[in-house]
Parts: C-alpha cells; sequence; structure tokens
C-alpha cells in the first residue's frame, strides 16, 4: 500500500522500536513508581530516559514537566481544563481540530467564554486579528502549530510573544508538526505543549504528551494512584505523576522515547526539508491538473506535508475508496475533526481528499498518486 494517511498517524514506525516495545514487556515490565524490586525500577528508568530523549527535540530543560498522557486529545483537554476557571476568557482560532474546539466548548457552561478568530481561505491567520480580541480577563491563546486539513503554518513565534507580553498563557497543539517542524518551547514562548506520540514523532499509538512551563500551575484531569503520598486522599501535585494517575503505558512510552531518538538522529530539518520536496511533487501536479481544486497556501514553506483537494465529477469519500480498493493508496476523505476549517476554506457541504506525507515515503509514491488521481479525474462516470 502506498500510505498517504500520516496526519491520522504516521506508518511504517521505525525499525527497533517494536524490539525495545517487546524487551519491556517479556524481560522486565514491572509497574514503575510502585515498588524498589528491580523489575519496577528498570521500568521507571527507561521511562526517564524516554522523556530526556522526548524533551531534547523541543528544548524541555526539565523532563519532569513532560505528563505522558494516551494521545495528543487527552494532552489538550489536560490543557485547557487544567488553566481555565469560571470567568476566564480563552482565545483560539478557526483552524482547530476538534479536540480543541470541543472542550472549549464543554466549558461554556462552566462559566469560560471562548473567542474563535477567523482565518483567510487558504488558513493563514492574521495575528493582528488575534491581538483585537484580548481582553482583561484573557487567560489563555490556545493555537495549533499546524492546520491538520491544509497544512497551514501558523505564527506561532509571533504569537507566543504577543501572549508573553500580556501576560497570557499560550499553549500550543503541536499535532501535526512535533517531529515535522522545528518547535523549540523557550524561543517560541510556549507554556503548554500538546502532542500525539504516534504522529510526526513516529511513535506507538495510545502515546502523547503535555509539557507544562516550569512556573505555570495546572489542575490533574484524573485523581488516583500515582504511587507517591500513599496516605494521602487528595491528589498529589508534584510533575509528573501527580498528573499520570494509574499505571502508565510503559511499552508504548519506551517505544515513543526509541522513536523520538530516531527522529532526532534524522533531524527534524532534514524530515521537514524532504516533506516539502514530496508534498510540492503532489501540490504542483494537483494544481495544474484539470478539475481538480487544492486547498490551502500555494507557496508549500508555508505548509507542512499535506495536500487537500477535491475532484470536480466526486465526492471526496469516492475518490478515497477509489485510491484504497484500485490503486492501494491510503488517504482520508472527510471533514477530518475540524469542520470550521473546512467552513474556512469553503468545503464545509463537501469535505476534502487529504493526501499527508511521512519520511518513508518516496518521490516514486508521489507520482503514482497523481497518476492516480489524473485516472480517476479522466474517467466518464
Ligand atoms: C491538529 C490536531 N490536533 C489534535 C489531534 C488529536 O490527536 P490524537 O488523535 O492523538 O488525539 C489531531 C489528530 O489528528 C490533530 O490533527
Amino acid at each position: 500500500m502506498i500510505y498517504l494517511d500520516n496526519a491520522a498517524t504516521s506508518f511504517p514506525k521505525p525499525g527497533g522500536m517494536l524490539r525495545v516495545m517487546e524487551e519491556c514487556i517479556v524481560d522486565y515490565c514491572g509497574n514503575p513508581g510502585r515498588s524498589g524490586h528491580r523489575m519496577s525500577m528498570r521500568t521507571g528508568e527507561e521511562i526517564y530516559k524516554a522523556r530526556k530523549e522526548i524533551g531534547k527535540l523541543f528544548q524541555i530543560a526539565d523532563c519532569s514537566r513532560i505528563v505522558f498522557t494516551s494521545n495528543a486529545t487527552e494532552a489538550l483537554n489536560l490543557g485547557i481544563k487544567g488553566v481555565l476557571v469560571s470567568g476566564d476568557h480563552v482565545i483560539t482560532t478557526a483552524m482547530e481540530h476538534n479536540s480543541v474546539l470541543r472542550p472549549l466548548t464543554s466549558l461554556e457552561e462552566s462559566g469560560i467564554e471562548t473567542t474563535i478568530v477567523r482565518c483567510a481561505g487558504d488558513g493563514t491567520m492574521n495575528i493582528e486579528r488575534l491581538k483585537e480580541e484580548i481582553r482583561e480577563n484573557t487567560k489563555l491563546i490556545v493555537c495549533t502549530h499546524a492546520s491538520n486539513v491544509t497544512g497551514t503554518i501558523m505564527p506561532i513565534k509571533k504569537i507566543g510573544e504577543t501572549a508573553k507580553q500580556k501576560n497570557i498563557l499560550f499553549m500550543v497543539d503541536a499535532a501535526q508538526s512535533a517531529g515535522c517542524l522545528h518547535i523549540d518551547v523557550n524561543e517560541m514562548k510556549i507554556d503548554l505543549l500538546a502532542l500525539p506520540g504516534h504522529k510526526g514523532l513516529l511513535g506507538p499509538m495510545g502515546t502523547g504528551m503535555l509539557y507544562v512551563k516550569e512556573d505555570v500551575r495546572i489542575k490533574p484531569l484524573k485523581q488516583g494512584g500515582t504511587g507517591t503520598s500513599s496516605k494521602e486522599l487528595i491528589q498529589p501535585s508534584e510533575f509528573p505523576e501527580g498528573f499520570e494517575a494509574g499505571t502508565v503505558n510503559a511499552p508504548g512510552i519506551i517505544g515513543l522515547g526509541f522513536s523520538a531518538k530516531h527522529v532526532q538522529k534524522l533531524g527534524v530539518e532534514n524530515i521537514r526539508a524532504y516533506e516539502d520536496e514530496l508534498i510540492a511533487i503532489l501540490d504542483g501536479a494537483l494544481r495544474n491538473m484539470n478539475g481538480v481544486t487544492v486547498y490551502g497556501p500555494w507557496d508549500c514553506r508555508k505548509k507542512t506535508g499535506i495536500v487537500s483537494f477535491n475532484l470536480r465529477k466526486r465526492g471526496c469519500e469516492e475518490v478515497c475508496d477509489i485510491l484504497n480498493s484500485e490503486y492501494g493508496i491510503a488517504a482520508r476523505g472527510g471533514y477530518h475533526c475540524a469542520a470550521l476549517t473546512h467552513k474556512t476554506i469553503g468545503t464545509y457541504d463537501t469535505g476534502a481528499v487529504r493526501f499527508s506525507v511521512g519520511p518513508a515515503n518516496t518521490r516514486r509514491e508521489m507520482n503514482l498518486a497523481v497518476e492516480a488521481i489524473y485516472q480517476i479525474q479522466k474517467r466518464v462516470h
């Protein structure tokens, strides 16, 4: 199969990842932080190494501020619900995923107000618009680093500077950028960084994390066993265990540590340059094809490895079915859990076909995908 659905989850995973996960499960998987025996200690040590490895990718100096979660959605919920209280105002954008928009909507009944900044038809956002929405009680700005529909890259550094000047917390949804774009939490003035392990970091499904800057106060999303302060009935507030209640996904986290190291070895800048090259092949050919409409920025440097498009004569789901069954190409059609994005780019009634590339894709696969779309478009019904 030609796998062009890396924005949903990456495939394939790095060689060797399964080995370390298997080693954990088969050789030593004791419950970390719970007991003093060798197996429990070893699992704890391996998780600590993974935490450090992942922290390096984002210039996180204190890796204990990384809270492991089961995906980006849990990390976003923890960050959003952990800092907002009744009376707060939060600003976000129309390019967000439901993992941001739904938690924010659910908080409306708790007296938390949200402003959604509109974006241009290619998904880009004018930061002046965001600045106009800042109020006295604005506590948080939440923004995706890159759209999961168009790949449009948001002006994260500028938003971070604005938030800092105004003393507002800044949370970044790096679901589409971690492992694909440069991220430095210090340079970008990020207070809360939420991301999945299973996309650009090439880790296993069931992994994700939230980084919480040293001076940011946050409430836990769940309460339960931490292996510490066991006599206390209130949840400990120490990082990371106070926020990782319950037994963690040790094999998954250790696998993620391995894949994060692999991404470091490949180099995020190199991954970015290669994906840029791949997406330019797709984007250029599809934009020049009769009967095909491509969405998002024309300049591929302004987006990640995503190209979303529609064919004049066929619905997006039908195109994906044909790609799957006749060409062996995996793509995603529909609304990509981002209705407001589709409203912004003019595809609210149709959805779109999305191709998303990863570091294992080849130039030849791009040409085959272009050829498949050409054949499908030119067919008579
Ligand atoms: C921009 C964005 N945010 C959040 C998420 C949620 O990620 P997860 O599936 O890991 O919860 C996704 C998933 O596609 C996404 O693209």
